[in-house]
């Protein structure tokens, strides 16, 4: 069945007829050409469908389009000054190498600092995420080449 739902994404409003069953990762490439959200494995496991949902951090494979209307999505195309900082951060530090999981772990990573600046409860407090801490809060976002140490070190530089 169809119906209607209105999406707000990037700060921009979406009118859209969709089946109820519609993913927000398929509604977000497939009906709105937002082809930044990667679908990894489309259950959850794997992170490169990471977008903002009012500011946290959501698996877009795991929820319904239509459950997200009233909120406001943000994708790796409209994280703004945030994700232009991080972006630059991972081409300095090689945080990437086929680039596919980027979007999501740049998703992951400029929420992360957010909930972190927001006071979010961290075990060394006032003196900063560890590296430790980093890791643990962006392992939901994978990367099958491998370029951990590259993304902890964009990651670190641009939360400083
Ligand atoms: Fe959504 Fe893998 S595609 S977690």
């Amino acid at each position: 069945p169809s119906i209607q739902v209105c999406l707000s994404v990037n700060g921009r409003r979406h009118e859209l007829e969709l089946d109820t069953r519609v993913s927000l990762l398929d509604c977000l490439r497939e009906h709105l050409a937002l082809t930044g959200t990667k679908k990894g494995c489309d259950q959850g496991a794997c992170g490169a469908c990471t977008v903002l949902v009012d500011g946290e951090r959501v698996n877009s494979c795991l929820v319904l389009a239509a459950q997200c209307q009233e909120a406001e999505i943000a994708t790796i195309e409209g994280l703004g000054e945030p994700g232009r900082a991080m972006r630059e951060a991972f081409v300095r530090h090689d945080g990437l190498q086929c680039g596919y999981c980027t979007p999501g772990q740049i998703c992951s990573a400029v929420a992360m600092l957010a909930e972190y600046d927001a006071g979010v409860p961290s075990a060394v407090g006032a003196a900063g995420l560890t590296d430790a801490e980093i890791r643990e809060r962006l392992a939901g976002n994978l990367c099958r080449c491998g370029a951990y140490n590259g993304i902890l070190a964009a990651v670190r530089e641009a939360g400083r």
